[in-house]
């Protein structure tokens, strides 16, 4: 019980937080590689044969998604360039031309002492790029892409289907491509192929690479791929050795993310934590693949409801330009302005002109909508500060002098109808027009979100702009998407502009979420009630026994908010998610909880054999990690299919999927831990250390597998994990 609550209290929470090392990669394809490999044998004065390249091409790691910095590129076209100048000096004296050859001797020498060092240079860059982890899933693609390229050349687009297989007996992936081909080739050419045909067509045609066993065909035409053990292996040791480093992504890219984005002096709801929780995890998510994400909150602080709220702020506190006005409870000001603005006329008169005042940025209406702005401000960060939430304010009011401009250019390009004095635009495909001008003037929803659209494209230079807002507006953001596509800001071929989207949060009752009177439930309340919950269920397992104070605090605090984000988080998003303290407090099942418990196990196992971070690398770098043992194979498996799910995320968005797999991950350690032998024992001296018996499996587990999950586990989780300072 100690131990668990040291492991648990003490490591796992003051696990260091996600660290975000921002990487600067490049692409490098199959052409440019080759040509590559060309320099390369002119360079070394080998020969090779196009058999030996292609052999090269496609067992060595850079036929993968090889990465190489923007420094290799450069490096590399220098070569090309001094290669080529070489070969012109060279050149000279059959041309009978005649400077001077001590003259050109000694530009050569130079030239080649530098390509020496650009040689040198580039090699160091490669064995760089080859510490990042390999995504196995898309290795088999373009395997299997080359065969199946191979085996039906006329194919256009042939459907590419590669998964991990669900058991063990179907092998370890499966390339289910044939069924898609027999239709096509149904379809478009009146052949009937069976797959398997296919199927045997494809394996026969599979290139030399470093990953794959055998193949084996089975059922209807399913193409059983079994890995590689040496290569597993391998993967796992580097990844020991390396640590966790994602494929490159590509060129990094300046991601823009739209998420929480409460509204002033309305109280911030259950919709607007989960766009909190699930924007931020996103934004950690594109900046731990290395890409410049901008994270924007989207405040609602311009709309007509300042005007009620200045006219009362104005009748309640008339000395607020000098003294600050006691509006700490913002809520009940707001309900009272409201009162009065649907039932006294003269006040709803003045409170459009307090906007128009507003809008036209009259100081004092200013100073009165800054002082109502930080109280709200202040409430928000309270909930940031306690989620671990990094976003910089850009609201609604931030996009106003562009709008003039947008009704401008909306106009001057022909789409603007006018409707009962407002101003409207009709975007193909979409029946309802957005307004861009109210007929006072005014300026709307649409108008701030058409603005700031046009800012993230063209002042931001965002290539993914990706909004957090609930389904709920889902026609809105398409409608204002599609009207940036129409007036030419943008080409979807080029920037990506998605809306992830989240459903609504129900209560336990499967109704919306709502406090027992019935009002909508204040998420700083909320959030208390989770510290309450967890508190309970801490001093419910006599966790405060075994702790000081500070690390209760610090449990407590870890527990209950990592428990809201996680159980967000594990659920997709798409579907409404039902809030439920108990199910997220459980340590069984998918939740934090579970999860933290795992973690903290497998430290515990590391610490109870004495292995440190620097002998599981010096292991990894001398021993040969051998996977004989039927779990310990499946875990080295599902270790190394991280970045396949990362990567997965970066493309659909659906964060519950990381969560899946993390489940998965640690259930696959339980069952690895529950077969195989890892932590000897001196029962006389109670000393410990990693396994050694006879059986080799077992040898790799105390010695170097655990360390195969530890490492990914531990970062992985610590994401989840709320960062407590010693
Ligand atoms: N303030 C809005 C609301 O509470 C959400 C804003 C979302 N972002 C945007 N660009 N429209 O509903």
């Amino acid at each position: 019980m100690r131990l668990f609550s040291h492991c648990l209290f003490k490591r796992v929470f003051q696990s260091p937080c996600f660290s975000y090392k921002q990487k600067q990669y490049s692409n490098i394809n199959c052409l440019e590689l080759f040509s590559l490999h060309v320099i390369a044998v002119t360079f070394t004065r080998q020969t090779s044969t196009v058999p030996e390249i292609l052999q090269l091409l496609t067992s060595c790691p850079l036929s993968r998604n090889y990465c190489v910095t923007d420094q290799f590129a450069f490096q590399e076209n220098e070569i090309k360039l001094l290669t080529a100048e070489i070969e012109r000096l060279k050149n000279f004296g059959c041309l009978g031309v005649s400077p001077s050859l001590e003259g050109l001797r000694d530009e050569n020498a130079k030239l080649k002492y530098r390509l020496n060092f650009l040689k040198k240079s580039l090699q160091e860059e490669r064995s760089k790029s080859v510490k990042s982890m390999i995504n196995i899933n898309s290795c088999l693609q373009e395997i299997f892409g080359a065969a199946i390229q191979a085996a039906y050349p006329d194919l256009e687009n042939p459907p590419l289907v590669v998964t991990p297989s669900q058991q063990p007996k179907f092998g370890d992936y499966q390339c289910n491509s044939a069924m898609g081909i027999s239709q096509i080739l149904l379809k478009t050419r009146e052949q009937k192929v069976i797959p398997r045909e296919i199927a045997e067509k494809i394996a026969k045609n599979i290139p030399a690479n470093e990953c794959i066993e055998k193949v084996e065909i089975a059922g209807p035409g399913f193409i059983n791929v079994h890995l590689r053990k040496d290569f597993v292996s391998k993967q796992l040791s580097s990844l020991l050795i390396n640590g966790v480093q994602l494929p490159a992504v590509g060129k990094r890219k300046k991601v823009v993310v739209d998420f929480s984005s409460p509204n002033i002096a309305k109280e911030m709801h259950v919709g607007h934590l989960r766009s909190t929780i699930i924007g931020e995890s996103m934004c950690r998510l594109f900046e731990f693949a290395g890409h410049d994400v901008l994270r924007l909150n989207h405040l609602g602080d311009w709309g007509t409801q300042f005007g009620m709220l200045i006219a009362h702020l104005q009748d309640k506190f008339p000395d607020y330009l000098t003294v600050s006005p006691p509006i700490g409870d913002l809520q009940a000001f707001y309900k009272e302005s409201k009162r009065r603005f649907d039932t006294e006329e003269e006040f709803k008169k003045r409170a459009y002109q307090c906007v128009v005042l507003l809008q036209s940025k009259n100081p004092d209406f200013i100073k009165a909508w800054n002082l109502i702005c930080d109280v709200s401000r202040k409430e928000f960060q309270k909930i940031y500060n306690c989620l671990d939430i990094t976003i910089i304010e850009r609201g609604e009011s931030f996009y106003h002098e562009m709008m003039k401009d947008i009704v401008k250019e909306f106009e001057d390009k022909g789409f603007v109808q006018v409707d009962d004095g407002r101003k409207i635009v009709f975007v193909p495909g979409f029946p309802v027009p957005l307004t861009i001008m109210k007929s006072d003037g005014g300026y709307t929803y649409d108008t701030s979100d058409l603005a700031a659209l046009k800012h993230r494209l063209c002042e931001e230079k965002g290539d993914i702009l990706i909004y957090v807002v609930d389904s709920g507006q889902s026609v809105h953001l398409q409608t204002v998407f599609a009207a940036g596509q129409m007036i030419g800001w943008y080409d979807p071929k080029v920037t990506r502009v998605a809306h992830a989207a989240f459903g609504v949060v129900l209560g336990e009752d499967k109704k919306k979420f709502k406090t027992r009177s019935g009002d909508t439930v204040r998420l700083i309340d909320l959030l208390e009630e989770g510290l309450k919950r967890a508190m309970d269920k801490l001093k419910d397992k006599e966790r405060d026994k075994v702790l000081t104070p500070e690390e209760l605090k610090a449990a407590q605090t870890s527990v209950a908010f990592g428990c809201i984000k996680y159980a967000d988080l594990s659920h997709n998003r798409l579907n409404d998610y039902v809030f439920s303290f108990d199910k997220m407090l459980d340590d069984r099942g998918n939740t934090a909880a579970y999860l933290l418990y795992a973690f903290t196990r497998i430290r515990a196992i590391a610490r109870l054999a004495n292995i440190d971070e620097q002998m599981l690398r010096k292991a990894a770098r001398e021993e040969v990690l051998v996977l004989d043992h039927e779990k310990e194979w499946k875990l080295g498996k599902c270790i190394l299919r991280f970045p396949e799910i990362l990567q997965k995320i970066l493309e659909d968005l659906l964060l519950h999927t990381l969560c899946d797999y993390l489940y998965e991950l640690a259930t696959t350690f339980t069952e690895f831990y529950d077969s195989c032998y890892c932590v000897e024992k001196d029962r006389q001296t109670g000393e410990c250390w990693p396994w050694g018996g006879e059986c080799a499996c077992c040898t790799s587990c105390g010695g170097t597998s655990i360390s195969g999950c530890y490492p990914v586990l531990e970062r992985l989780l610590s994401h989840y994990c709320v960062h407590v300072e010693d």
